[in-house]
């Protein structure tokens, strides 16, 4: 029976094409076959036009939080939101607001907000649409065979629901099991994506987004346990199940799966961080700002932020998380506070700065987003970062410093600079590390949190730079023979076995104990876009483009330099396919990686250059941009 049902509202009509969790399981689902779809919609808006009418119904515990509409709105183009008693305005958020941990922060205005957005919106709507771009490309160069052959893969990914393109499979290797690379996985999809979009293909995302923002509000749980509200699945798949008992109708139903059944049950903490990022990007190049204004669009957005932004025990403004909570989805050491998962949240709160409706009801979650952007650029800038300058200082650190005016403020043992990083850490460059917590700095360089440190503006501009100098310095290490390494180094030994819990899939220098990843390349030519070095995006491209058609597009490589295709590596790894593409036209549309990059914002750096001097100096001092630039930016 369905939540809905079982609150006493009225029983919606029977979509034939809808969620699982609607139905008792199947444990033996029949295999597909096309002409067993007797009952879906052939146009493809209906499944749309149903959500829009409220026919998928959200469960009765998220629409506890749905603050109601107010007034009849035609951008409301809502689910079945009803007006719950005292659900109205931000009460699950007034908690946050109150107690966050930088009360002191300036609060920031949030007209500025609005009339940022404003102009930030005008900027936009003079942007060609995508239409219009894809035409300006199709002027320019002929596609090579690679593209050609990864266009038409990519396209052989596309995972249909009742007719309609929701996603991508992760891998389409007629070799190997499927396992779970069968499903749509929220990450995964996110280059394709932006491959469509680049593309002028539209559709397929704007029906992602609003499928899988119907899974997130679905019931879920892990043994008796419902994990949290917001969460976003970290995959789906479109299951054939009889309709109703019957042995000649079949319906298609999205299962998803929130690490319930994923190896080592894993919570899919990126998942919701990715999801409001394409968001914004899907807004910025189509113009469609229509779907992120939409009640149930807001209230998806709410939910995630609800979640990460909620009270805990932890004493830091980084968020909390178990051990494979992110791309790297297995144990290695992650736990904690880590990088890859600082640098999304940092992107998804700037990105749901600017997409969150402002109102009376969303001014205190605005305010809250801002704080906390504040204190968390300031822990990463201040926290995470080493060069050649920080390492001496840790080198020469004193310990057990008990004050609040302590210069080792975590009780890094100097010890823990591991040996490698000695003579590794280059002259000119430095980056974020990838983890700090109590007595732990984990040194290691995780490339997709230092690349998206970048892309977001978490890390200062200098840092940004510098963190590509590095790379330059070490692009024997870090793209060998084929970019990107994951990590580096590699986990050995003793190190590996308790680290990894002797995982023989994460042996030294294999999938993510340093492998090489060739989707990370989109992210690594955004960057390199951002911080004006394009050439050195096109050099690791090139590097891949030897290999990745012969090789059958793998989904990673192994060996310290990246020369053998890795040892369980799926091919026809659908997001090696589309990274591969997305680096391709952001190179040729260099401007279009605005659509997921975000500015220095000087405002964030003064609220936390205010509270930082009031809490050294014990009095308020006056904010200024200049005090906010000297203190970092250096
Ligand atoms: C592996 C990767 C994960 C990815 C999944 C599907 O589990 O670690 O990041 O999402 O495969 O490709």
């Amino acid at each position: 029976m369905s939540a809905t049902v079982s609150m006493g509202l009225s029983a919606t009509v029977r979509p034939c094409c809808r969620l699982l969790h609607l139905l008792p399981k199947c444990p033996h689902p029949p295999s597909f076959s096309p002409s067993l779809f007797p009952k879906c919609p052939n146009d493809r808006l209906a499944v749309l036009r149903a959500l829009a009418a409220g026919h998928h119904r959200r469960p009765s515990s998220v629409r506890a939080t749905v603050a109601p509409a107010s007034a009849p709105d035609v951008r409301r183009l809502s689910t079945s939101v009803e007006s719950v008693p005292g659900a109205a305005g931000d009460k699950a958020f007034e908690r946050i607001y109150v107690q966050g941990g930088l009360a002191a922060v300036k609060p920031l205005v949030i007209e500025r907000v609005e009339e940022e957005r404003k102009e930030e919106k005008e900027i936009k709507d003079a942007a060609p649409p995508p239409a219009e771009v894809a035409e300006e490309r199709a002027q320019g160069r002929e596609e090579s065979e690679a593209e050609k052959e990864a266009w038409r893969l990519l396209k052989r990914a596309v995972v249909n629901y009742c007719g309609t393109p929701v996603g991508t499979v992760a891998a389409e290797d007629p070799g190997a099991q499927p396992l779970n690379y069968d499903q749509v996985f929220i990450r995964d999809f996110v280059p394709s994506a932006l491959a469509f979009l680049l593309k002028g293909e539209t559709d397929i995302v704007k029906n992602f987004l609003l499928h899988t923002l119907q899974l997130q509000s679905w019931e879920k749980t892990v043994d008796c346990y419902s994990p949290g509200q917001g969460l976003m699945p970290a995959s789906f798949k479109v299951r054939t199940l009889p309709l109703d008992g019957s042995n000649e109708a079949y319906e298609e139903v999205l299962d998803p799966d929130f690490g319930e059944s994923a190896i080592g049950r894993v919570a899919p903490v990126d998942s919701g961080l990715w999801w409001i990022i394409l968001l914004r990007a899907y807004g910025k190049i189509t113009g469609d700002y229509a779907l992120q204004e939409r009640v149930d669009v807001q209230t998806g957005i709410r939910l995630i932020l609800n979640l990460c932004l909620s009270d805990g025990f932890d004493m830091f403004p980084s968020l909390l998380v178990t051990d494979g909570s992110c791309m790297i989805d297995r144990r290695m050491g992650i736990h904690g506070h880590p990088l890859e998962i600082q640098a999304l949240f940092y992107s998804a709160l700037r990105c749901s700065r600017e997409m969150i409706t402002v109102n009376d009801g969303s001014k205190n979650l605005l305010r809250a987003i801002n704080n906390r952007l504040s204190a968390l650029s300031f822990h990463i800038r201040e926290y995470y970062w080493v060069d050649m300058k920080k390492i001496n200082e840790i080198y020469r650190y004193k310990t057990e410093e008990y004050s609040q005016d302590a210069i080792n403020k975590f009780n890094i043992y100097p010890e823990q600079i591991p040996s490698w990083l000695v003579n590794w850490i280059p002259e000119k460059g430095g980056y974020l590390i990838g983890n700090v917590q109590p007595a732990h700095m984990d040194f290691r360089f995780f490339s997709l949190g230092n690349l998206w440190a970048i892309v977001s503006s978490l890390s200062t501009p200098r840092q940004a730079e510098d963190i590509l100098n590095l790379i330059e310095d070490k692009w024997d290490d870090l793209m060998g023979n084929m970019p990107l390494k994951i990590c580096y180094p590699a986990l050995e030994f003793d190190e590996w076995h308790i680290i990894t819990g002797s995982d023989p899939k994460n042996t030294p220098w294999s999938y993510h104990n340093g492998g090489s990843w060739p989707t990370l390349l989109w992210q690594f030519t955004l960057a390199c876009i951002k911080i004006g070095r394009p050439e050195l995006a096109r050099k690791a491209i090139a590097l891949a483009e030897k290999r990745l058609s012969i090789d059958k597009w793998p989904e990673y490589y192994d060996t310290r330099t990246g020369r053998f295709i890795g040892k369980q590596a799926r091919l026809y790894q659908t997001w090696t396919i589309s990274g591969y593409l997305t680096s391709k036209l952001f190179l040729e549309n260099p401007g279009m990686a605005s659509i997921l990059t975000c500015e220095e914002d000087l405002e964030l750096l003064e609220g936390c250059a205010c509270s930082l001097s009031k809490s050294a100096k014990g009095t308020r001092t006056k904010c200024s941009r200049t005090a906010a630039k000297s203190q970092l930016l250096v």
